[in-house]
């Protein structure tokens, strides 16, 4: 097998285009911005007080406008979403469809009293409502935050109230491997004894699950939309005014709430997509992320309806009713352009069966997105699935970000690809990868990987947090964001992505904190004590394992409470926490000064060999874990 593949869509015109942007950075950004519809144009590209950016400053533009409005007048009638619901039905909206629904859903918003700034929260399954009632919010400059319906009511909750959301918008449920997930239940249980700031819960009818409607404070979807006028008209928002919340994990307890801006946040992501897929307005587009998460936010329904194109939406499960389902899609709406996750190909990659014909003659363009890819599985992924003709981009970003900042860019220039690398960041971003001193490192050695001057796509900061917002990514190294990613960079200048340098699991490309799932644990009255770490797993890249040591005293049979703190966390933050495994162990490995060593916890989980233990207070302490785990499986 060849390690350099050359396959691209380069566009020779564009060949200077890096050089222009390095030698001009502000000069490229203003250029890249004035793709994008203005109400009024900006007067300065950027004023940095670091690290608060503020981008295309004195413009005023609308995120809404620019996905919907600003196609009316030639494609109305082209699909703009192509749905496909968990058992196999279609609904297809149009960009005339979705102006109408948009307009309808903002004058819904208004009528229960939302104004421009307020949050409301939408905790929706992947239903095309999901993307109306965004887009209805950013018509009238309402904030956003949409939670992953997977988690529960505890982390709901959470997030409602650090957002201080007037409206949760939700439905009676959404289905998922054929069952239905109980939505509405979640709300109510969040909502329950909250003497919060929710004023309206709004509920769609996606299934005919029977749920409690209390009065006055919930109502139906399609009552308001039906009592809605259809003509709302856009708000211009300043360019900073922020677009959304996005609640993702950190290093310490609580999740954090990304805040992103309008006109920063619309031109990166614009501009990414066409770099990275070039796409026209024939292609059909499907990327497989849930909205729940950023890559739907800004490449689900953002980027693809800014430009215009018709993108295939799922709803369920990606191999319900069998691991045939996305070759089925992907060939009964003609994709051209697939972006999914390298835990989703390594389901299918376990599962292809090389008898099967494919077929899937329409692709041009595959990208990844969230994790690491496996060289071997993105070889897999270009020689099957691209049947080696289709380039694959692997695109490294994160919430914070907001888009794409390391990937290669098709539909912009021609470069070999390496499997396994993400290659090189975009135009108009300078990164590098130090030392733990703050020194650059050397070629082909692990580092950290830093951004070294503000990016359109950059969060405003941490929702009501401008200090955690300081201190997580601005402090590690002065002047320097810090994405807590290791990397290294190759000879030729491309980037390895190494995995996260702190405590932030990656399972099945859902981030997740160990903070979180060590606090879930220890609330549980019979532990002292928790240290979470993961371990290599084929299909979901990590595996969450818990270790927990017990109050003195307890009695409790130690298999009865590995299950009770597995439910305690699916039951608190959600399933995609599940541990793989939880392990009751005598006490936790630590060092002189009392930090675990979840590096350890790792190995002997992996049944690697331990390695260095000197740093450790007490040395017996492996051996003793050893042994409690014998027999524990
Ligand atoms: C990881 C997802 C390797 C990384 C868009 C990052 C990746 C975290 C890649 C952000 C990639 C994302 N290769 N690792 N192509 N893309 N990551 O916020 O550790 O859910 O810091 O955003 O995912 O996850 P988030």
């Amino acid at each position: 097998m060849r390690d350099s593949y050359e396959v691209g869509l380069a566009r020779p015109t564009l060949h200077h285009f890096r050089d222009s942007a390095s030698l001009d950075y502000l000069k490229f950004w203003a250029e890249c911005a004035e793709k994008i519809s203005w109400f009024s144009q900006f007067e300065r590209v950027l004023d940095w007080n670091p690290p608060f950016a503020k981008w295309f400053v004195g413009g005023t533009t609308n995120a809404c406008y620019n996905a919907v409005d600003r196609h009316q007048e030639h494609c109305a009638s082209k699909m703009a979403i192509v749905w496909e619901a968990e058992d196999g039905t279609c609904r297809n909206i149009t960009y005339g469809d979705l102006y109408g629904q948009v307009q309808r859903f903002a004058n819904v918003l208004k009528s229960l009293g939302v104004k421009s700034g307020d949050r409301i929260t939408i905790y929706l399954p992947m239903v095309p409502e999901l993307a109306v009632a965004m887009l209805g919010c950013s018509r009238i400059g309402a904030v956003h935050t949409v939670i992953f319906s997977g988690f529960s009511a505890a982390s709901v909750r959470e997030r409602i109230m650090d957002s201080g959301s007037k409206v949760v918008v939700t439905a009676d449920g959404g289905y998922r491997r054929g069952g239905i997930i109980d939505l509405k239940g979640t709300v109510d249980e969040a909502l329950s004894g909250l003497g919060s700031s929710v004023e309206h819960v709004v509920v769609l009818q996606r299934t005919s699950h029977a749920v409690k409607m209390s009065s006055p404070r919930d109502k139906y979807w399609h009552d308001l939309m039906s009592a809605a006028d259809e003509v709302c008209p856009v708000v211009p928002v300043d360019s900073s005014h922020p677009l959304f919340i996005l609640y993702t994990s950190g290093t310490t307890g609580r999740p954090k709430g990304v805040l992103h801006g309008t006109g920063g946040y619309l031109t990166h992501v614009y501009s990414t997509f066409r770099w990275a897929f070039g796409a026209t307005t024939d292609d059909v587009y499907f990327c497989t992320a849930d909205i729940g998460w950023v890559t739907g936010h800004s490449y689900v329904v953002y980027a693809p309806l800014m430009h215009g194109i018709t993108s295939v939406m799922y709803e369920g499960a990606p191999d319900h009713p069998d691991n045939l389902r996305m070759w089925r899609m992907l060939k009964d709406h003609a994709v051209t352009i697939f972006y999914t996750t390298p835990t989703l190909l390594r389901m299918l990659m376990k599962f292809d069966d090389y008898s099967l014909p494919l077929g899937l003659d329409t692709l041009r363009l595959l990208g990844t997105v969230g994790e690491p890819i496996n060289p071997e599985v993105w070889k897999w992924y270009f020689t099957r699935v691209g049947q080696s003709r289709c380039p694959i981009i692997d695109t490294w970003w994160q919430t914070e970000t907001g888009g794409m900042i390391i990937s290669a860019l098709p539909g912009l220039e021609k470069i070999p690809l390496k499997p396994g690398s993400a290659t090189r960041p975009i135009p108009g971003v300078e990164l590098d990868v130090l030392d733990d001193d703050g020194q650059p490192v050397k070629p082909d050695t692990r580092g950290h990987l830093v951004i070294r001057k503000p990016w359109p796509g950059m969060l405003l900061t941490l929702w009501g947090n401008d200090s955690r917002y300081r201190d997580a990514y601005w402090t590690r190294y002065p002047r320097y964001y810090h994405s807590g990613d290791y990397a290294r960079i190759d000879e030729d200048g491309y980037i390895w992505l190494l995995g996260r340098a702190d405590d932030i699991l990656k399972v099945a490309g859902h981030r997740i904190g160990t903070a979180e799932l060590e606090g879930c644990a220890v609330s549980h009255p019979d532990i002292a004590e928790s240290a979470v770490c993961s371990i290599p797993d084929e299909i979901k890249g990590e595996s969450i394992v818990v270790f927990v040591v017990l109050r003195s005293g307890t009695t409790r049979n130690q298999k009865d409470l590995a299950g009770e703190i597995s439910q305690k966390i699916r039951d608190e933050i959600g399933a995609i926490a599940a541990p793989g495994r939880v392990y009751v162990v005598p006490r936790l490995p630590k060092t002189r000064s009392g930090k675990i060593m979840r590096r350890l916890l790792k190995s002997i989980a992996a049944g690697e060999e331990v390695g260095d233990t000197s740093t450790l207070e007490d040395a017996d302490t492996i051996d003793d874990i050893m042994t409690s785990l014998v027999g524990s499986d």
